[in-house]
């Protein structure tokens, strides 16, 4: 999480930074700061505040920052708590180093009790100011070699500097010594160069830039780069140079609008018919032929023949979506399948089994965990001299420039547009799509299921986008309401079984995460064996039923919710059965495989409309962040 922004040119560096870093506050939003080399003195001046970006500006609101070189922060904060004195730019003892950095340091520890050893003070409790620090000791060491005061000697420097480091970063620094330029640099952190008018700039994501030039060069893993109003120089980590060419930001990577709704959140719990009609144009194919649909993922799919097993490796909202598409993998194609959190299989990752496709489930691309599970276990199936064993990946994400479109050779860019709002919502939606796309793949290939039902399932998806507008047409308000009954309650169970087991516990991942209301979700038929103790009048039970294999044990579950003076709301179609529940979220009658796709829809809603009657912060939620990019 953190994000960086970083410019130099001839222009003023303050509003890039300033519209860069509010682009960014979706990545953290605990402390912003910003610190700009004064084109006189050359001096460095550093400003920063407490909490959201706008502190930021008020501080700034009287100041004359004229300098065109600069670098900008917003965090999200792993070492020391949200005060101003963690706050990024930090600083060398002399002030004349300045670095923004986001990441973890792992052993900045270690290197902390050294500087401290060799005299230097700190004023914060970040890992990250050891870096402003080392790359002092090492300008120091470098000018006694009598290497001149420019880009590239803050270029060797910082390159000497970071070859300490443990850990996972994305920095920008900024040195007095050399006003123009500024040196970048990332281990598994996002960072992308901006080629603009008269300036080049970088930022942790491409929406941060995309107001000053549409044309990007993404730093790979391991590089360092200098940049000075004149170009760009990059290196990789054998200190080799780098050419390639720039590429354009698709306009879609560039747009961040609010249109009319009062939230991101809510904006973009509407853009989901859309979401459901994009899929449907982008991987619906249908063959003139013999009149079948065909999924078209662009990668080549031969290797599923061989498919037995399949791992989902995924975090939060991310896991929820893999969890749906886990239950339709093994009983719509018939491929046993496991979900694993992935924080939990990099250390603990099951056996080593042949014929396993892996699959990485994240919607940003950057959530930590995620990526270094994925990387292990491509080195661990790779050093396997059984054929068998060896690596088969698939990545399901919406940043197809991320870290895991790099590392895995086979994405499925689920294509929900940026989503601004850190309650993921469409992009959940857009997930679970590619699964049903994944699904209906492999029961194509393995002949699981007859073309027939492969068929009723492909036409209950295609009539997803009207349903999904009426949906939103009748739960808007109606959600709003039961929020105004609802918005002081402490704690809500939320229950569902089977496909729609998952849903429950993402309908109380959203609740809890923006509205700071207890929730917990279980699969229906669990509750007897615990959490019904929990229940009395004061907790409201929502309850997923829908039409299918377990439909009455879920009204049954419901019953025993009632008996206990619970609250009932039920998220179901008007059928019989339905009338015990004391409120009706009513959904389309559906075939039970897409139900998750409808399902969630008026749990967002209710979620967004609870936080929202509270007064909260619903875009940017306490302690959250949009990627997780520490582990
Ligand atoms: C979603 O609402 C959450 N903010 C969070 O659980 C998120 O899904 C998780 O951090 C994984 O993110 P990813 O999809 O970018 O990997």
């Amino acid at each position: 999480m953190c994000g960086i922004v970083a410019v130099t040119g001839y222009k003023k560096a303050l509003p890039l930074l300033l519209n860069g870093l509010e682009k960014l506050e979706y990545r953290g939003y605990d402390s912003a700061g910003i610190a700009v080399i004064e084109p006189e003195t050359k001096n460095i001046i550093c400003n920063k505040a407490e909490g959201k970006l706008r502190n930021l500006i008020n501080n700034l609101n009287d100041k004359n920052i004229s300098g065109t070189v600069g670098i900008g922060h917003t965090r999200w904060a792993t070492h020391g708590k949200p005060e101003v004195k963690n706050a990024h730019p930090h600083t060398d003892s002399s002030g004349n180093i300045a670095v923004v950095q986001n990441g973890i340091i792992e052993n900045f520890q270690d290197l902390k009790n050294k500087l401290e050893i060799e005299g230097v003070i700190f004023n914060s409790d970040t890992d990250t100011e050891v870096i402003p620090h080392l790359i002092q000791r090492e300008l120091n060491t470098l000018s006694k070699l009598k290497l001149e005061n420019n880009g590239s000697t803050l270029l060797v420097a910082v390159r000497n500097v970071i070859s300490d480091l443990e850990g996972s970063y994305a920095l920008a620094v900024l040195w007095s010594g050399a006003p123009t330029s500024l040196v970048v640099a990332r281990r598994q952190a996002p960072l992308i160069i901006g080629l603009g008018e008269g300036e080049f700039m970088c930022a942790s994501d491409t929406p941060a830039i995309a107001n000053f030039t549409n044309i990007i060069l993404p730093l790979e893993d391991e590089e360092i780069a200098l940049l000075t109003p004149l170009g760009i120089e990059i290196y990789d980590s054998n200190n080799e140079r780098q050419y390639r060419n720039p590429v354009s930001l698709k306009v879609s990577e560039q747009i961040i609008d609010k249109m009319n709704f009062k939230h991101f959140m809510l904006k973009e719990i509407y853009d989901q018919p859309g979401t459901a009609k994009n899929w449907l144009e982008n991987y619906l194919i249908k063959n003139s032929e013999n009149g079948q649909y065909q999924i078209n993922y662009s990668f080549d799919t031969k290797f599923f023949e061989s498919i037995e097993r399949i791992d989902i490796i995924a975090c939060g909202t991310s896991k929820h979506a893999a969890m749906v598409g886990s239950f339709l993998l093994e009983q719509f194609s018939g491929i046993p399948t496991n979900v694993f959190y992935a924080s939990e299989f990099r250390y603990s990752p099951p056996p080593l089994l042949p014929n396993t496709l892996t699959i990485g489930v994240t919607q940003s691309g950057e959530t930590a965990d995620t990526i270094a599970a994925i990387d292990m276990e491509i080195k661990r199936r790779s050093s396997s001299v059984d054929k068998t064993f060896k690596p088969n990946l698939i990545a399901i994400t919406n940043r197809k420039e991320s870290s895991i479109g790099r590392q895995v050779p086979n994405i499925i860019d689920i294509c929900a547009g940026i989503e601004v709002g850190v309650a993921a919502t469409k992009t959940f939606f857009a997930q679970l799509l590619s699964f049903y796309g994944l699904a209906i793949k492999f029961a194509q290939i393995k002949g699981s299921q007859s073309p027939d039902e492969i068929g009723k399932l492909i036409t209950e998806l295609i009539k997803l986008p009207p349903l999904l507008e009426d949906l939103l047409e009748k739960h808007n308000q109606s959600s709003e309401k039961l929020a105004h009954d609802f918005f002081n309650i402490k704690d809500v169970i939320f229950l569902g079984r089977g496909i729609n087991y998952p849903i429950a516990l993402e309908g109380a991942l959203k609740l809890k995460e923006i509205s700071y209301i207890h929730a917990a979700g279980y699969p229906a038929g669990e509750m007897k064996h615990g959490p019904i103790a929990l229940l009395d009048k004061k907790v409201p039970v929502i309850s997923i039923a829908s039409p299918g294999e377990v439909f009455d044990k879920v009204i049954s579950n419901a019953q025993e919710a009632k008996a206990r003076d619970s609250y009932l709301i039920g998220i179901a179609p008007e059928c019989n059965g339905t009338e015990i529940f004391d409120y009706l979220m009513k959904i389309p009658s559906s075939n039970e495989w897409v139900s998750p796709l409808l399902n969630i829809v008026p749990l967002q809603l209710l979620s967004y409309h609870i936080a929202a009657h509270r007064g909260l912060d619903v875009d940017q939620p306490r302690n959250l962040a949009k990627s997780v990019t520490v582990e």
